[in-house]
């Protein structure tokens, strides 16, 4: 059975209870599910409490090493052994990792400004779907290693966005769909409504266009690269009560994107 990879958005985190109620759920109809999740303002808190500034290009943080320090130790630790205990707590058999652990994620930091951030993301999906064959929900922190093969490099750890993450992890174990929880209704356009239908070039274009900013520009990109191997990306509400199960159920609302 093909995999579901579901992004949870740190901008739900803490405000839906029933999206983990509803993971142990599909767990126990032998449903193959990876998570991976965002904690964008966690990791906020975490720096304005130890007064580091921050700044995002085009929705991706600026990463210089101390700030990489705080989202490794927020993401990785905090957040991820949360979501673990939590799925625990409900009775799911679930395993916290990053993609640094299994040598899943690679990546480079290809733009200089952004600093410790990764992009180009290559995934190796052999501990995922040996978790997956034994059972367990794997849950990803989006953090990467570096370049391995650059010995002039010493940079060990990235901070990678969770969207690309989950697109990238879609793609590499041939996910049946990818769906992407977040805080607003689904894409919206120029006006503000609902989009519940997009092709690949529409999708482009909401990037282009500037309709999509911040957050959602990841969102989108991370939609059209798992595009290549999975057949349907979601963008929907995970505030709304089991917006997991509805989605199962086809009675979802939000936006496909899709081929
Ligand atoms: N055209 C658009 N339609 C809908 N939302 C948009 C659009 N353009 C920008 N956004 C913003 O994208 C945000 C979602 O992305 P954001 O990165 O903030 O959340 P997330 O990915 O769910 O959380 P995290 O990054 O912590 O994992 C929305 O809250 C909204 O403000
Ligand atoms: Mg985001």
């Amino acid at each position: 059975m093909k995999p579901l990879v579901v992004k949870i958005g740190g901008s739900i985190l803490g405000k839906n209870d029933t999206t983990f109620e509803d993971l142990v759920t599909l767990q126990k109809w032998n449903m193959p599910v990876v998570v991976v999740h965002g904690g964008a303002r966690v990791v906020n808190d975490w720096l304005m409490r130890l007064n580091i500034p921050t700044s995002f290009i085009n929705g991706l943080r600026k990463t210089d090493m101390e700030t990489l320090r705080v989202v490794a130790a927020v993401l990785a630790g905090l957040v991820n052994k949360e979501l673990v205990a939590t799925i625990c707590c409900l009775g799911g058999k679930v395993v916290g990792l990053s993609g640094v652990d299994g040598i899943m994620i690679e990546a480079k930091n290809k733009t200089p400004e952004l600093g410790y951030t990764g992009e180009e993301l290559k995934v190796d999906g052999t501990l995922l779907k040996i978790l997956l064959q034994s059972g367990y929900i794997p849950v990803i922190a989006p953090i990467s290693l570096g370049p391995l093969k650059n010995s002039d490099s010493n940079i060990k750890l990235l901070n990678v966005n969770g969207d690309t993450v989950a697109g990238e992890v879609a793609a590499a174990l041939d996910a049946d769909k990818v769906i992407f929880l977040t805080d607003v209704h689904g894409l919206y356009d120029g006006s503000k409504k609902l989009i519940s239908k997009l092709s690949m070039d529409e999708a482009k274009n909401m990037i282009t266009s500037g309709v999509a900013v911040g957050g959602m520009v990841a969102k989108i990109e991370a939609c059209l690269a798992a595009l290549a191997k999975v057949p349907v990306t979601r963008i929907i509400d995970g505030r709304v009560s089991h917006a997991l199960l509805n989605e199962m159920e086809d009675k979802g609302e939000g936006t496909t994107i899709a081929r």
